[in-house]
């Protein structure tokens, strides 16, 4: 059994690429990709860039190409949920893209062709993450893990799960966010988070009739803020969080 561990960018993967035993690096259809194995485990780590294209076509290359046999996507969001703050974990449980608009002909958010708004997460490997990031949160109020920043040190952070939504957009404005907020939850859909990936590779995983699970960091809250606290948040902050977690998932 090989797990991928895809992410859109490097900070994003943490030192998962160093800790990687037997460790092979090649490239296929642009993009960057090791395989070895993680704390006993076979595992192939990709980097898909951003967006939902993107993410599509490395999760194509990873399951037709690389054969792995499961997806878990790590990786940054913006917290769009009542009390999902900055250094707060995610794991997804469906994905949803807020930018897919096919009506009248199918209702909103509808992906054509498939009978639905929204993509099931695997709930086994969702619930190996929701542990190991619960545990890792622990740790680190403890005191036995750095979170490394005052971004994170300042407020005791909290492991959600529930809806994602992703789209081609990086939501940096408060009108923005609390509008696709409002017009999602108008619809029964409370949006937790939005990042740019998850949603195609759920979708892929499904054509595939592979297991897929996603767990996002919260990097900003997707408001006027959100250009400065991402790039400060990958910078400083989300390196011990994928290497925990995804250590943590992989050993159980
Ligand atoms: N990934 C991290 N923050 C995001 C945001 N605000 N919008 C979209 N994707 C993101």
């Amino acid at each position: 059994m090989t797990t991928a561990i895809l992410s859109a960018l490097p900070e994003e993967q943490g030192g998962l690429v160093q800790a990687l035993e037997q460790r092979e690096q090649f490239q296929y259809a642009g993009r960057e990709f090791w395989r070895g194995r993680l704390y006993g485990q076979m595992v192939v780590l990709g980097l898909s860039g951003i967006g939902k294209v993107a993410a599509a076509t490395a999760a194509t290359v990873l399951l037709e190409r690389l054969g792995v046999q499961r997806i878990v996507f790590t990786g940054v969001a913006g917290g769009m949920g009542e009390g999902v703050q900055v250094g707060d974990v995610v794991v997804a449980t469906q994905f949803l893209q807020h930018d897919m608009d096919a009506s009248p002909i199918f209702p909103r958010w509808e992906v054509p062709g498939y009978g639905c708004t929204q993509f099931v997460c695997d709930p086994e490997l969702s619930a190996a993450l929701f542990e190991s990031a619960s545990a890792y949160l622990a740790n680190a109020k403890a005191g036995c893990a750095s979170q490394g920043s005052e971004i994170t040190r300042i407020r005791a952070t909290r492991v959600h799960r529930g809806l994602v939504v992703s789209g081609d957009r990086f939501v940096s404005t408060l009108a923005e966010s609390a509008a696709l907020r409002t017009v999602l939850a108008t619809a029964g859909y409370e949006a937790l988070a939005v990042e740019m990936e998850g949603a195609a590779v759920a979708q892929v995983c499904r054509d595939f009739g592979k297991p897929f699970a996603a767990v996002r960091i919260i990097s900003d809250r997707a408001d006027d803020s959100a250009h400065v606290d991402f790039p400060r948040f990958i910078r400083e902050v989300v390196r011990p969080y994928a290497d925990h977690i995804i250590a943590g998932f992989l050993q159980r």
